[in-house]
């Protein structure tokens, strides 16, 4: 099995909260039953999905989801193979977007398409980091070393 990341951006048609609300219980079935985690990055202007897990079972899934028409334009911005997950606990976790990613005006410029690959990859980091409980240092496939602490 090859672990692999990737990162897309889009932009949601017709995002309300009901929209997402099933774009998430689909997620997280799915995404349990293929071993996939991840977070989903969103509101209104956009969406920043990270997914990983085994290289075929995500190309599979992306593959499927640039073609769902509740967004458009998706765009790879992140797609690397990886040792570790960065969210190994989450089938698909809900992170509305906070006020220190980009401006709605950052984002009409194309300032989420247009970032670098260690741009985006500090926007996931950080989130990790922010997460209750996070312990810097412990490796976050491991969730049982966590636990006996
Ligand atoms: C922004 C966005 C993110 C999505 N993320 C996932 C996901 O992580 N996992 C998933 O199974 N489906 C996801 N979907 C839904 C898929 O596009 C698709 O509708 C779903 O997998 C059901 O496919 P099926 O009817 O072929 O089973 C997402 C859709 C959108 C618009």
């Amino acid at each position: 099995m090859t672990l692999m990341r990737l990162i897309y951006a889009s932009h949601p048609f017709g995002f309300d909260d009901l929209a997402l609300s099933n774009i998430l219980k689909t997620a997280q079935r799915h995404n349990a039953a293929a071993n996939i985690s991840g977070t989903l990055i969103c509101r209104e202007d956009l969406y920043l999905q990270l997914l990983e897990g085994d290289r075929a079972d995500v190309d599979a899934l992306y593959e499927k989801i640039k073609r769902d028409d509740r967004h458009a334009d998706a765009k790879i911005l992140v797609q690397e193979a990886t040792s570790q997950r960065l969210f190994p606990m989450w089938a698909m976790r809900h992170d509305p977007a906070k006020s220190w990613m980009w401006t709605a005006e950052q984002v009409s410029q194309g300032a989420v398409e247009n970032a670098t690959r260690d741009e985006i990859m500090a926007v996931f980091v950080r989130l990790v980091a922010e997460q209750p409980g996070h312990l810097s240092g412990l490796p976050t496939t491991c969730p049982a070393s966590r636990a006996k602490l």
